[in-house]
């Protein structure tokens, strides 16, 4: 049992999660909610470390070492700093979590979804999201936002058929069959990352006021 609340934030590069888990950290906080944001891979020494390798484009990487490296920033994550917010009964919000990983490693890089699911619960020590709010957003219109950015990571230069592999997997999750046979995942709302940062936004407080209607997540700006 845990008091406090995980909220996970996905989808492809340039949906906008970054964005949006700040302004969902802020509006939380205005309902006087002990708020943190983590960013995956990373949000620890160790994971940081790891992240930089992971997205470094001179790196070279075998795909089942790259699953592995993400999983073990998710390890110490999840034990450094996710349960103990969640036990403090801090609502964490992460920018990305296993769903990447059944996207990315599962989806695109085809590794095999049974033992990429067993060493995520392991990683995990079988903690699942509350709730993940899922950006969706034409795949070379994010891809056009994240290159905005400057320079393309390791990720991001991987190829057209990887991202429209990575955007299919998105896609699929939002079905309620999908997320009935991957608990793991736990309850997953899309919502059109398509349009000004505010007008997402609003598009998400919409969701979770449904989800939840409490004062909290009603209050605020
Ligand atoms: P970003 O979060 O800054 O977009 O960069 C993280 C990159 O790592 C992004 O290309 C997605 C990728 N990724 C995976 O491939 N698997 C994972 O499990 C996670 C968390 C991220």
């Amino acid at each position: 049992m845990r008091p406090g609340r995980f909220i996970v934030i996905d989808g492809a590069e340039g949906v906008g999660k970054s964005t949006q888990a700040a302004h969902l950290a802020k509006h939380l906080a205005h309902g006087n909610r002990a708020t943190l944001v983590v960013r995956e891979p990373g949000g620890t020494p160790v994971g940081e470390a790891i992240r930089a390798l992971l997205l470094d484009p001179t790196s070279s990487i075998s795909t089942r070492a790259e699953a592995l490296l993400f999983l073990a920033s998710r390890a110490e994550l999840v034990d450094e700093v996710i349960l103990p917010a969640l036990k403090r009964g801090e609502t964490v919000i992460a920018d990305r979590f296993f769903l990447s990983t059944y996207a990315y490693q599962i989806c695109a890089r085809n590794l095999p979804e049974d033992a990429v699911r067993t060493a995520n619960s392991f990683a995990t020590a079988g903690l699942a999201p509350d709730l993940t709010i899922l950006l969706q957003l034409p795949v070379a219109r994010g891809l056009a936002r994240a290159a905005e950015r400057g320079e393309h990571d390791r990720l991001e230069s991987a190829g057209d058929a990887f991202h429209e592999a990575v955007e299919r997997a998105f896609t699929l999750f939002k079905e309620p069959a999908w997320q009935a046979a991957h608990p793991e995942c736990g309850p997953v709302i899309a919502i059109d990352a398509d349009g000004d940062e505010y007008r997402v936004f609003a598009r998400i407080v919409e969701a979770l006021n449904t989800r939840w209607p409490e004062p909290e997540v009603n209050s605020g700006s």
